[in-house]
């Protein structure tokens, strides 16, 4: 073995990380400045400025470009305390795809503006937070989100019409926080089948646009809003729906002529509105029902069909309302 060669493992034995570091100067510098505008936080602890950042815990580097492509700093412990506003430096790590921020109930302030920047983020998960603000308008700019989720935290405003134009969308939950207004008409217009829209525990209030009658995604999740007005264009026999829950919200429409999803449905939750009309026997060939609550609409009437899934449900899924048969009480002569 040759000299030089003989010296280059000794350097390798005695300093390891500076010539086999993967990290990028970049990122690292990045990643420190974050660490100290969140004012050294426990939980990253790890992040020693003389070891490899690839090697940190809540990162990691992709394989190829060694760049850091995941930030998620989740917290599984109460006590954690990282406090204060999502780092500007956050921005900074532009091979970012998947960026979590879970369980930090004192992270707070807005949503960072500098999150802009990161153009190849497909995921952005801040859930049991102290966020609060807007849902910003640029995420309909960061064309490669697939999952948006807010959802625990106490974001406010209105949701954005423009966030349609996020091509690749499979899921949208903002639910758990103080929206208001309307569902923006917009959201109609994504490519279809549209992202799963789980919008429930807010304040949402207005018409369920008839736009949204043209997406058919697996789950929508409208409960606990102030939604009103007809939401038959959410049924049909040709969707792929497997999740409804239309539950406590001012919603009124006539139930009787509706169509299901017989081999897809799973979950129709709709208690607690104003819906009228009988239950329609097209469900009873809804073949895998496991949830179905239709209790506190005061105006359902008739007989329920004594057939299909709709007997394995108890009385509360059935009452506060003019209902009868099985598992209520017998319909009288009158029905
Ligand atoms: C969090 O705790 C660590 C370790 O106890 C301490 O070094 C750090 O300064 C603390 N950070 C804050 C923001 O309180
Ligand atoms: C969306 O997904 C497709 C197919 O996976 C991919 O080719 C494309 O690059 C993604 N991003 C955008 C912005 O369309
Ligand atoms: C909805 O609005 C009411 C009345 O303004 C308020 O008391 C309630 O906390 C709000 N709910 C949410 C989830 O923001
Ligand atoms: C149906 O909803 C009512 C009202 O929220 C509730 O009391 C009942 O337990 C629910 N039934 C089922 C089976 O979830």
């Amino acid at each position: 073995m040759g000299r030089t060669l003989m010296l280059g493992v000794w350097l390798l034995v005695l300093f390891p990380v500076a010539l086999s570091e993967r990290c990028h100067p970049d990122d690292k510098k990045a990643l420190l400045q974050l660490k100290k505008e969140l004012k050294n936080p426990y939980i990253l602890a790890s992040w020693n400025p003389n070891e490899d950042c690839c090697e940190w815990y809540c990162v990691k580097c992709d394989e190829k470009t060694n760049r850091i492509y995941v930030l998620d700093i989740s917290s599984s412990v109460p006590e954690t305390n990282l406090s204060g506003q999502i780092p500007p430096s956050v921005g900074d790590l532009p091979y970012l795809e998947y960026l979590t921020f879970h369980k930090l109930p004192h992270l707070v302030g807005p949503i960072q503006p500098t999150i802009a920047k990161l153009t190849k983020l497909k995921s952005i998960f801040i859930t049991y937070t102290g966020i609060s603000g807007p849902v910003p308008h640029f995420l309909a700019q960061l064309k490669n989100l697939e999952l948006i989720k807010l959802s625990f935290n106490s974001l406010s405003g209105t949701i954005p019409g423009s966030l349609y134009q996020l091509p690749n969308l499979t899921s949208l939950q903002l639910d758990r926080n103080h929206l208001t207004g309307p569902i923006p008409g917009s959201l109609g217009s994504f490519k279809k089948p549209g992202p799963d829209l789980i919008l429930s525990h807010n304040n949402l209030s207005g018409p369920i646009p008839a736009s949204l009658g043209k997406l058919d995604p697996e789950r929508i999740d409208l409960s606990r809003n102030k939604l009103e007005g007809d939401a038959s264009i959410l049924f049909g026999s040709n969707k792929r729906t497997q999740i409804l829950d239309l539950s406590r919200n001012m919603l009124e429409f006539d139930f009787s002529p509706l169509k299901f999803p017989s081999k897809s449905l799973i979950w129709l939750d709709l208690n607690h509105n104003n819906i009228y009309g009988t239950i329609p026997v097209a469900l009873t060939k809804v073949e895998n029902l496991q949830h179905f609550n239709v209790s506190y609409n005061h105006r359902l009437t008739g007989k329920i069909p004594q057939a299909g899934q709709l007997q394995r449900f108890d009385k509360y899924s059935y009452f506060h309302t003019k209902l009868c048969g099985s598992p209520l009480p017998p319909c009288n002569n009158n029905h």
